[in-house]
C-alpha cells in the first residue's frame, strides 16, 4: 500500500505471520532518475524477505532503466501495478489505466520477464469500469507474457476502494489461468478471507487495509482457515506493546520528530474500535517526540485495561 507498506510496516507484520510482502508502488520513472524519496522506498533489511518490489509504469524503455537501478537491491519478485485507481496515476496511462490496454500490459510484462531475472507478477483490477470488465482476458495476456502469478483486486477502477467485490470475475480469472491467482478485496477478517478463497478458488489472498493497525489479522486468518475458530482480540497490553515496537521502528528509520509524526496515523488505526479514544487520538496527533507518543500509548494501556471493560467493537 502506497504511503503505508514501508520497511517498518512490513517488518512489524512479518512478526505476526505475513509471509510475502510487497513494497509500496514505486514509479519506474522516478526510480530511473534515482529520485531521493523514491530510493528511500527501497530501504532494506535481510529479514524483510521474501519481498516483492512493485513498479508503476507503462513504458518498457523506462522500466528497463528502473531495472538497472534495482540490480543493486535484493528482492524476490517483481510486480507490475495495473491496479492503482488514482487519477494522478491513470491520467499518465499508468496503474489501472493499463486495464484499457491489455496489449500494452503484455508488452511491458514481456520486457520485465525477459530482463529482470526475477519471477514477475502483475496486479490487476476487475476492469476499468462496470461496462468494461476484462480481468480474465487481461490475465490471459499476462500469463502469455510469462508472469508467474496474477494478483487481482476484484473491483473496477471506477469503484476505487468501495462497492462490492466481484468474486465472480476473480473466479473467472482463476478458472482461465494455469498459474497461481491471488485475490484481493475486503480481506478484513478471517471470515472474509475464507470467503475469498471459497468463492473464487484462488491460490492465495492479499491482505491490505485489514492490516492497518491490526497485524493480528495474519494469525487470525491462519487460525480460521485451519480450524474455523477465531482467536480472541489481543488484550490492550499486547496492543500497547505492539504500538511501542512500531513506534520504535518508525523513529529508528526517520528520527525522533519525523518518525513520531509518521506514527500518528498508525496510532489512530491501532486504537480503532477501542472505546473513549477521541481525546487521546487528538493528543497523539499533536505528539512530536517518541517520549510523548510512548507516554500516550502507556496512558492508553493504563486507562483501557480494566476488567469488565468492553475492549473492542471493530
Ligand atoms: C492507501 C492505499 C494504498 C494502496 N496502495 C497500493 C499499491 O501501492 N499497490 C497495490 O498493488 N495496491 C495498493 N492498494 C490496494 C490494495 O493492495 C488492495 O488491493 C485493495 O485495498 C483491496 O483490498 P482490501 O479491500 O482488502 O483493502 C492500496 C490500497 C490503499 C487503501
Amino acid at each position: 500500500m502506497a504511503g503505508i507498506s514501508d520497511l517498518q510496516f512490513r517488518m512489524l507484520n512479518r512478526r505476526f505471520g505475513c509471509e510475502l510482502a510487497f513494497s509500496e508502488m514505486i514509479s519506474a520513472r522516478a526510480l530511473s532518475y534515482q529520485n531521493s524519496n523514491t530510493m528511500k522506498m527501497l530501504s532494506q533489511h535481510p529479514a524483510d524477505r521474501p519481498l516483492g518490489i512493485q513498479l508503476l509504469g507503462n513504458d518498457p524503455t523506462v522500466m528497463m532503466k528502473a531495472l538497472d537501478v534495482l540490480r543493486d537491491y535484493s528482492f524476490d519478485v517483481l510486480d507490475l501495478n495495473a491496479a492503482c485507481p488514482v487519477s494522478k496515476v491513470t491520467k499518465r496511462g499508468e496503474g489501472a489505466a493499463l486495464m484499457k490496454e491489455p496489449l500494452k500490459i503484455f508488452e511491458v510484462l514481456k520486457a520485465l520477464v525477459r530482463h529482470s531475472g526475477k519471477p514477475v507478477t502483475v496486479k490487476i483490477r476487475a476492469g476499468w469500469d462496470e461496462s468494461s470488465v476484462n480481468a480474465r482476458d487481461t490475465a490471459l495476456y499476462a500469463q502469455d507474457a510469462g508472469v508467474s502469478a496474477v494478483f487481482i483486486h476484484g473491483r473496477t477502477q471506477s469503484q476505487g476502494y468501495s462497492g462490492t467485490v466481484d468474486y465472480g470475475e476473480i473466479r473467472r480469472v482463476k478458472e482461465a489461468l494455469s498459474i497461481p491467482v491471488v485475490a484481493s478485496g475486503d480481506a478484513f477478517s478471517g471470515e472474509l478471507i475464507k470467503k475469498l478463497f471459497d468463492e473464487t478458488g484462488c491460490d492465495g489472498v492479499a491482505i491490505a487495509r485489514g492490516a492497518l493497525g491490526n497485524p493480528w489479522i495474519f494469525r487470525q486468518a491462519a487460525q480460521y482457515l485451519k480450524d474455523g475458530t477465531l482467536p480472541p482480540r489481543p488484550p490492550v497490553d499486547e496492543l500497547a506493546d505492539t504500538m511501542i515496537t512500531h513506534l520504535n521502528f518508525s523513529v529508528e528509520a526517520d528520527g525522533d520528530e519525523t518518525g513520531t509524526t509518521k506514527f500518528r496515523k498508525l496510532f489512530a488505526w491501532y486504537v480503532r474500535g477501542l472505546h473513549e479514544t477521541r481525546s487521546i487520538r487528538a493528543e497523539a496527533f499533536g505528539a512530536t517526540s517518541r517520549k510523548e507518543m510512548a507516554g500516550l500509548i502507556n496512558q492508553l494501556r493504563a486507562t483501557h485495561y480494566r476488567p469488565g471493560f468492553a475492549e473492542y467493537k471493530r
